[in-house]
């Protein structure tokens, strides 16, 4: 089974070709990071207009390089939310359009079901029952995964995501877009012991997170320095370590709650070093087997919708033609 994953849902234009037992043939990825840069986030309506043009080269180059025809294609996967709503449709649109054209299935993919499974293009793969905790841009999840399609979500973010307080406290920083990994490389300059960041919600229990009283700890940090490089990098290094140990240990705590030793971490902001690290750490401690995707699975991409598509597909779900999206949908909706 040959599946066509598409991935529209924010900025990059994500296209990948997934065999149910070949793997990945291929993937290719188009960033729209120079294209929002100028305007310091993404600007939704040049994105929608930015995959309009990217996606259908995209599809022909992802054909080539898997060196496979069109006619060898058996469905087709698209993110269908949750996202930018004219982006998603981009996506949405062209799927359907394309697997009426071929007269093959396609299928709704969830796009935070996909960083989930992103672990599962790697040659280690978790087996069922695991936690997962999905830090993106516009996520912070963390869900009990018991089969696919299985999942019920133990916590949240109550206001900003973890990605989005990363790039808040980059912009802040006057680091510029995308802020995230720019913040991340800054930290490497700091000093980890000049300022000490809150670890928001944890004297607490459960396990739903807070980071946007960490923006406001950072604006009046920042305000009591005199901005100079080496202060920036300071209040870098501490607000990323205050965002690490506060996933870690939530994440302790859900591991001891559950009682599961295997855990999960997919999503842009697990590309960060200091947080692989410092969940290495403690799952190396509690005796809990740790996965997570490469580096270029971990933001959005084609061969993790793809690879969801694919399982979907094999479990036989059916959709009718209709282009729907779905801008906000629970994962713990999904069946
Ligand atoms: O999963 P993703 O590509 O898109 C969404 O689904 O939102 O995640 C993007 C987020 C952005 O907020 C970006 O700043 C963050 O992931 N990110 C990082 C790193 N790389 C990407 N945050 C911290 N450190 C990084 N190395
Ligand atoms: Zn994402």
């Amino acid at each position: 089974m040959y599946i066509l994953g598409i991935e529209t849902s924010c900025d990059e234009t994500g296209v990948a070709i997934y065999h149910s037992k070949k793997g990945l043939l291929s993937h290719h990825l188009h960033s729209q990071a120079s294209l929002h840069s100028e305007y310091g986030g993404v600007v939704p309506e040049l994105a929608s207009r930015d995959h309009i043009r990217k996606l259908i080269p995209l599809v022909k180059k992802t054909l080539h390089t898997a060196a496979i025809r069109s006619k060898d294609i058996t469905g087709i996967a698209y993110t269908a939310g949750p996202g930018l709503a004219g982006a998603l449709l981009v996506g949405a649109a062209t799927a359907r359009s394309l697997a009426w054209t071929w007269k093959i299935p396609a299928v709704a993919v969830h796009h935070m079901e996909g960083h989930l499974l992103a672990p599962m293009l790697e040659s280690e793969q978790p087996a069922f029952p695991f936690l997962a905790l999905l830090i993106s841009g516009g996520h912070t999840l963390l869900v009990q995964v018991s089969a696919i399609g299985q999942y019920q979500q133990l916590g949240e973010s109550l206001d900003d995501a973890a990605g989005e307080a990363f790039d808040k406290t980059a912009k802040m920083l006057e680091l510029g877009y995308p802020g995230g990994p720019r913040l991340a490389d800054l930290a490497l300059q700091g000093n980890a012991k000049r300022f000490h960041f809150p670890r928001p919600m944890t004297d607490r229990p459960g396990l739903d997170f807070s980071f946007s009283g960490l923006k406001t700890y950072t604006m009046n940090t920042l305000a009591a320095t005199s901005k100079s490089a080496q202060d920036k990098a300071d209040i870098a290094c501490a607000f990323q370590l205050a965002v690490a140990e506060t996933l870690t240990l939530k994440c302790r705590r859900a591991i001891r709650q559950t009682g599961l030793k295997r855990l999960v971490i997919a999503g842009g902001v697990s590309a960060n070093l200091q947080i692989r690290e410092s969940l290495t750490r403690m799952c190396h401690r509690e005796n809990t087997e740790l996965f997570f995707p490469r580096l270029e699975f971990c933001t959005d991409n084609g061969a993790m919708i793809a690879y969801a598509g694919c399982q979907r597909l094999l479990a036989g779900q059916q959709e009718t033609l209709e282009i729907t999206i779905k801008a906000r949908w629970p994962i713990d909706s999904l069946q």
